[in-house]
């Protein structure tokens, strides 16, 4: 088989059609509606207790951690009120053996990064009070409050033994407790939900936060009565400004999720391959084919099939391509950013371990083209997300009368920051989806360091609520559609 013959058997699983992007578009409305009336989906559309957006006028110095991208991150964060902010933050490294260890010893190594932490930038805040934490930990968990949640499932290459089913909050607080760090873990929270509001602070009321990192995943503002899932009764008590909720709540989608049936999205035979070898076959099929810690891997088995059918690099290897997970996403921004085919080779070089003499001109256009593909469909299918979740809540037209305010998406992670094109790319499927007029009135942004910025609100948030239990208002505003946060306290 020549190339073009190899390349074009596999465009339509990476080329989608306009009809194949507003399928999957349909079946993502179904399976999030399939999520709020009922626990146990797969795109599980997971109540966050926080019920608004802040208004950018919040103040105050919280403890941030962040665990669930490339590194965990601990922060100090703080917030001036005027939508700015400052962080001093520090990354620790988190080894396969802790990923896939026992839960204690990996919450164990937080808690002392966050001892050590404390100590390097010599931590002011006094010692009689607990600093409040906010923790970003970026796994599907099924929250009951906003400080306490059930871990549902690892993703994203981790498998930590004896944590599914069990309280995240109480095993970070117990690992602190039996160390003495004068810390209180006060609010839980999704990255994507940290994001959707660090995005409200900085630049205004936004309706969803998504990540396009090292996983994926969405939040977004919804109707506390739409996620029936939660009972007649609990609904009627949070309408009423209950203590666990308020009209309008925070939904963590878990997207990453969707189509883990395998009903409808592009499966080529490069993606079944990946996931075979994965950590969690047959779960995270959104995901495994969108985000950053995947991609590479696609590109890898790809090229390898190449290889072997002797079309590529002379039918010669690396150590590289041979590897499990051998590179990255950074190798496929690196390649659709590069600007003449020379800048490629050295690339496919360095990055791949190549041998110079085996590789062509034929060769360089072979790997342009896997790469542009592999990150073609995963930008399409991130703008499929949005389109979903815009059509989900109705704000693909102009509800609100007098002035369109529009639909802002505050977007992070590592494929959003540096894969070139990609907010192009997720605008083309917009328009395919919703059309021109609606796609226009989406506004899509980077919303860095969501997750400290995000944690570090929803601590504050929690702490105000568990000051003033008795009173309802903050400060935090509607979203698109929110209004006023209560965060309920540990149950
Ligand atoms: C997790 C989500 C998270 C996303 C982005 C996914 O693997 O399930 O909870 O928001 O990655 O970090």
């Amino acid at each position: 088989m020549t190339l073009p013959e190899i390349t074009s058997q596999f465009e339509p699983y990476f080329l989608l059609s306009d009809e194949k992007l507003k399928d999957v578009v349909d079946h993502f409305r179904q399976e999030m509606e399939g999520g709020l009336a009922e626990f146990g989906k797969d795109v599980a559309m997971i109540p966050s207790f926080v019920t608004g957006v802040p208004d950018g006028s919040e103040q105050g110095t919280f403890l941030a951690l962040d665990l669930g991208g490339t590194n965990l991150r601990v922060c100090e964060v703080r917030l001036f009120g005027e939508h700015k902010f400052e962080i001093k933050q520090q990354k620790y490294k988190v080894s396969d053996e802790l990923k896939e260890g026992q839960a204690r010893v990996l919450f164990d190594y937080i808690a002392d990064s966050v001892d050590a932490f404390l100590t390097d930038i010599g931590s002011d805040i006094s010692s009689n009070e607990p600093m409040h934490l906010g923790f970003t930990f970026s796994f599907p968990v099924e929250q009951t409050a906003i400080d306490a949640g059930k871990l549902l499932t690892w993703t994203k290459g981790f498998n930590a033994k004896n944590a599914i089913g069990h309280d995240v909050v109480k095993l970070l607080q117990d690992a602190f407790d039996k160390k003495h760090i004068h810390v209180r873990c006060s609010a839980l929270v999704n990255d994507t939900v940290g994001t959707l509001l660090s995005r409200s602070y900085q630049s205004g009321p936004a309706l969803i936060g998504a990540i396009f990192g090292t996983g994926t995943n969405g939040a977004y503002i919804d109707k506390t009565r739409t996620v029936t899932k939660l009972g007649k009764e609990k609904i009627a008590e949070a309408e009423q400004g209950g203590q666990h909720a308020g009209e309008f709540m925070v939904v963590n989608t878990e997207w990453g999720a969707f189509d883990n049936g395998r009903k409808c999205l592009p499966i080529s035979a490069f993606d079944n391959k990946l996931d075979r070898e994965s950590i969690n076959p047959r779960k995270q099929a959104f995901e495994k084919l969108v985000s950053g810690m995947y991609i590479g891997e696609i590109v890898r088995n790809m090229l390898l099939h190449f290889i072997d059918s002797s079309v590529l690099f002379d039918g010669y290897s690396s150590n590289i391509l041979n590897t499990h997970y051998g590179f990255d996403a950074a190798f496929v921004s690196g390649v659709e950013g590069a600007k003449s085919s020379d800048e490629v080779k050295k690339l496919i070089i360095k990055m791949l371990g190549v041998n110079p003499k085996h590789i062509s001109e034929g060769d360089i256009e072979t790997v342009q083209w896997a790469t542009r593909v592999v990150a073609e469909r995963a930008c399409k299918l991130a703008g499929c997300a949005i389109a979903a979740v815009v059509l989900h809540t109705g704000n693909d037209k102009n509800t609100e009368g007098e002035e369109d305010q529009g639909v802002d998406v505050g977007i992070d992670g590592s494929l959003a920051e540096f894969l070139p094109g990609f907010f192009d790319r997720v605008r083309e499927a917009l328009v395919v989806v919703l059309g021109k007029e609606s796609s226009d009135r989406i506004k899509m942004g980077l919303a860095k360091d969501g997750s400290g910025v995000g944690a570090a609100l929803t601590a504050l948030q929690a702490k105000k609520a568990m000051e003033k239990r008795t009173e309802s208002h903050s400060s935090f505003v509607p979203g698109k559609v929110g209004t006023g946060v209560t965060g309920s306290g540990r149950q």
